[in-house]
């Protein structure tokens, strides 16, 4: 069967290391590179975390840096959720493995007009390299399969009451993509918080007895933690891994369509994904949003995919 051509973009980051790990094992998947975006902390931190879960289970698809600002709005992190380094927690060797020079944005584009119109973008982090590819190169736009994305939420925000982080971080970014007219999956903190990674998941991962199995733990110990400080929750959300899970399962979600527009006033909603499901005066859809996902296959897939490393 076909692989399913995908570029990964992300923020390294907890959760985006468990994306990374599944994409990259995954036999359904052709990951054709990563692109590394500021966002949980710094460019100069969540590039070296994207390297570093690379170099430690083995993924050698190549590693681009991107955007380190977003585009128009000041920077913020999320160091109260990932740590100082963006991936508190897992003890790394020394990082030797290295970027591929070049600039993200200048990849996504031209493996996108190399392409046959097949490759499916899934972005973890906030939107800064995808909007800025798409505004650099709009002739990319008829040449990305799909974009599936972790970010929104319909119901509360986790930054703000209205925001969720990825898209408050950049919403300018997110419009642009919201606007670009490309088919769009959104898997927004409503189906994400559905994910509960309770201890026994942690355990169940660290038995498989390899590297990846090992790194999940030391990567789940940790957001404990965080979430019990930050959320007083006794169990973490991993959110990144869902979007890729449903590129390869997708009878394990239900999806509805909305239309999805971006509130970038700035007021109390600034980085709101405002989901209309009703579609009224005629609004045309341009997203399907995750509704519902079934846990235990969800985390039975992130198990048997983590289980194919050494
Ligand atoms: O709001 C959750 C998102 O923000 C996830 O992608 C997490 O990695 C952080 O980037
Ligand atoms: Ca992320």
């Amino acid at each position: 069967m076909e692989k399913i051509k995908m570029i990964l973009d992300c923020d390294t980051g907890h959760d985006d290391a468990i994306a990374l790990m599944v994409a990259a094992r995954h036999p359904a998947i052709e990951l054709l590179g990563v692109t590394v975006v500021a966002g949980n902390q710094t460019l100069d931190k969540t590039l070296p975390n994207t390297l570093k879960v690379c170099q430690a289970v083995g993924i050698d698809c190549p590693v681009f840096g991107g955007m380190s600002l977003p585009l128009v709005r000041d920077q913020i992190t999320a160091g109260s959720v990932h740590g100082e380094s963006g991936l508190d927690g897992p003890v790394f060797p020394p990082l030797t493995r290295r970027a591929e020079p070049g600039h993200a944005v200048e990849f996504l584009i031209r493996t996108l007009l190399a392409s046959e119109g097949d490759i499916t973008l899934v972005p973890v982090g906030p939107l800064t390299n995808i909007a800025a590819a798409m505004r650099l190169a709009p002739q990319i736009l008829p040449k990305i399969r799909q974009i599936v994305l972790m970010g929104g939420a319909y119901g509360l925000g986790n930054t703000t009451p209205a925001a969720e982080f990825n898209l408050f971080a950049d919403p300018e970014a997110a419009h642009i993509v919201f606007s670009s007219g490309v088919p769009l999956v959104m898997m927004g903190l409503d189906l994400t918080n559905q994910t509960v990674c309770t201890m026994d998941i942690i355990e169940r991962m660290e038995a498989l007895g390899n590297r990846a199995g090992k790194l999940f733990g030391e990567i789940m110990r940790f957001t404990f933690k965080t979430q019990q400080e930050v959320n007083g929750l006794a169990a973490g959300p991993v959110h990144d891994v869902t979007c890729v899970a449903w590129l390869v399962a997708p009878e394990l979600f239900t999806l509805r369509e909305a239309r999805v527009e971006i509130d970038l006033s700035h007021g109390p909603c600034y980085g709101r994904t405002v989901c209309d499901f009703v579609l009224r005066d005629g609004k045309k859809p341009n997203c399907r949003v995750g509704i519902t996902l079934d846990r235990a296959r969800f985390w039975d897939l992130v198990a048997e995919t983590l289980a194919r490393y050494e």
